[in-house]
């Protein structure tokens, strides 16, 4: 899978509620290359956030296997699972997640001095000044507007470089404009450094500036452009 980044087979999230089964993931497959910018879309509940989650290995399905960049995460343990979140996944929530008393800079750099890791401040630098904080960085969370906390919590996912980013609802609190406005930096960025870029929305307007639109319905994918590129 050289020139894949997300490889999903067959992978089933079923929660037992009661006596109840609930089959947030249903059998979902896909494939997703490096450079690729992937939007998925559909109705709440249709399980975006749990495919997500498995993706991001913040989840594990309850059949099927998911591949990110070559690795099996079936086969990692707790350990190798949270280094692989660290290193290799640029989270983005529709709540920004900023630490109040820290900085834009220093939220930035936060969870790289957690791990214990070189900062390549120039590398910072630069990301600061593609989402057009440069001038914000000694600002605090609380002096900001909602595009600028997302920029910074976009900033601080791309801090460490991974290798995919995986974003869920992240214009859900920002109006029409700044939503796209942020998304257009992000997607800028992903495609610079060749990154992989799945964003969950609601906005069709957001969903309409990837590659490729994923729709979900019941767990299961019901739309996929990829199906047509070589019809
Ligand atoms: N921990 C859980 N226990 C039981 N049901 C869950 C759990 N997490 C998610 N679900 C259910 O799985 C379905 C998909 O949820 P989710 O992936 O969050 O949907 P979406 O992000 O598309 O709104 C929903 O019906 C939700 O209630
Ligand atoms: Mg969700």
């Amino acid at each position: 899978m050289d020139n894949l980044t997300v490889k999903v087979v067959n992978i089933k999230k079923h929660y037992q509620v009661g006596n109840h089964m609930i089959k947030a993931l249903d059998g979902i497959s896909l494939e997703i290359k490096k450079h690729e910018f992937v939007s998925i879309i559909g109705k709440s509940g249709c399980g975006k956030s749990t495919l997500l989650h498995m993706i991001g290995g913040l989840d594990i399905p309850t059949s099927g296997t998911v591949f990110v960049d070559n690795m099996n995460l079936a086969q990692m343990n707790h350990k190798q699972l949270a280094l692989f979140r660290r290193r290799k996944v640029g989270f983005v929530f529709q709540q920004y997640n900023l630490i109040p008393d820290l900085n834009v800079y220093d939220n930035i750099t936060f969870p790289l001095e957690l791990d214990g890791v070189n900062i390549d401040h120039e590398f910072i630098r630069k990301l600061l000044i593609s989402l057009h904080m440069e001038d914000k960085k000694e600002l605090y969370p609380s002096m900001l507007s909602g595009g600028e906390r997302q920029r910074v919590a976009i900033a601080r996912a791309l801090a460490i470089k991974p290798a995919i980013i995986l974003a869920d609802e992240p214009t859900g609190n920002l109006d029409t404009s700044t939503g796209h406005e942020v998304i257009g930096l992000l997607k800028g960025i992903a495609k610079q450094y060749n990154q992989t870029l799945i964003i969950i929305t609601h906005n069709l307007d957001i969903a309409q500036m990837a590659d490729r639109i994923i729709q979900i319905e019941d767990g299961m994918i019901v739309k996929d452009d990829d199906l047509y590129v070589n019809e």
